[in-house]
């Protein structure tokens, strides 16, 4: 049976289920997509699955609110590859910490054309964990990603050698501290290298090949393909450490949003990226990168950007699964 979604404002039907597609495309960290969403002929709810919380990794939903951003960002943007602008609201009643935001699309006017445009790109970026070829990526691009973080309200800081060396020291001090945490992985193992028909969780074929210098330690492709790589190793990715200028849950839901802007970007650019999530995950190492960043920004985000072999998809739940009734936006 096809789920009936309600026409919303100046959205048909079949137009909400095209955004809410979009909008599950997003990445979530170990592809847990905790999101749920509701239509209603008053807009869209966005709102976060309380069962679907990392209680080892992520504690204090940081990463879930990362992960609602992203999906939220698509949500808009394939609002307004519809033709249509959307007005949103972030924690619109603040006592329901779940309801994170609602998308009311209201009219035809100020449509934002750099946004129709990224959502062509949404269902073409996947992470993509395989070693990067040599190609260097321009300097020019990070100028390009910082705008693209910047119109979110995050902050992407410039990193020097010497910040970067260290950030590689904290990359691999976090990975030891986590892969030595029996409760950490038996919650990574419970999530990746699956196999089979699960519509969740990150499958054995997203691994790809491990670089045959895994200095940056990516992770969550759990049992990789051994094998020579098919890509020479890239001397040294782009890495870049998106920040926010505070750590609420506002904070940590536009930087998710300003994520999926920076990622959609990329990729827009003909460029890949994969997470480096580790030294964000362990409380006392984002601090000491917090330090290393001057103080003035929270991270939120590491990513690794270059030029890698193709990705395969990764799953994800049916509309029927995710779509709830909605409480707000009723009439
Ligand atoms: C906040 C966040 C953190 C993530 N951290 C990692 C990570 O440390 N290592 C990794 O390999 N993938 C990481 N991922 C990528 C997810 O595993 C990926 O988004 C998910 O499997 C869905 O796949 P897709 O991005 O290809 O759609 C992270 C994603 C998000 C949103």
């Amino acid at each position: 049976m096809t789920l009936q979604v309600a026409a919303t404002g100046r959205l048909t039907s079949e137009q909400v289920r095209s955004a809410l597609r979009a909008a599950t495309l997003a990445p979530s960290t170990h592809n847990t997509q905790p999101w749920l969403f509701a239509s209603g002929p008053g807009g869209i709810e966005v709102r976060a699955d309380p069962d679907r919380i990392l209680p080892v990794a992520d504690p204090d939903r940081r990463e879930l609110l990362l992960s609602c951003g992203a999906s939220l960002f698509n949500l808009r943007a394939a609002i307004h590859a519809c033709g249509v602008h959307p007005v949103v609201s972030l924690f619109p009643r603040r006592p329901e910490p779940d309801l994170l935001a609602v998308v009311r699309p209201v009219g035809a006017t100020s449509i934002d054309d750099r946004l129709a445009r990224l959502a062509r790109e949404i269902p073409r970026r996947h992470t993509n964990r395989s070693p990067f070829s040599a190609e260097v990526v321009p300097p020019s691009v990070v100028g390009l990603l910082r705008h693209a973080a910047e119109l979110e309200q995050a902050w992407l800081p410039r990193l020097d050698h010497g910040q970067v060396a260290e950030l590689k020291k904290l990359v691999r001090s976090s990975h030891r501290i986590q892969m030595t945490d029996p409760a950490f992985l038996a919650e990574w193992q419970r999530w990746t290298a699956r196999e089979g028909s699960a519509r969740d969780g990150v499958p054995m074929s997203a691994g790809g090949i491990l670089p045959a210098d895994d200095a940056w330690v990516l992770r969550d492709s759990g049992i990789r393909t051994t094998g020579v790589p098919r890509l020479g190793t890239a001397p040294e990715p782009l890495v870049l450490v998106i920040g926010s200028f505070g750590d609420d849950p506002v904070d940590r839901l536009r930087t998710g949003q300003a994520m999926q802007r920076v990622l959609l970007t990329a990729t827009a650019l003909g460029l890949d990226a994969s997470f480096i999530s580790q030294p964000v995950e362990v409380a006392r190492v984002r601090e000491r990168l917090r330090v290393l960043l001057g103080g003035g920004v929270w991270p939120q985000i590491i990513l690794r950007l270059g030029h890698g072999s193709p990705a395969s998809p990764t799953p994800r739940r049916e509309l029927e699964e995710v779509v709830v009734a909605p409480t707000l936006v009723t009439a």
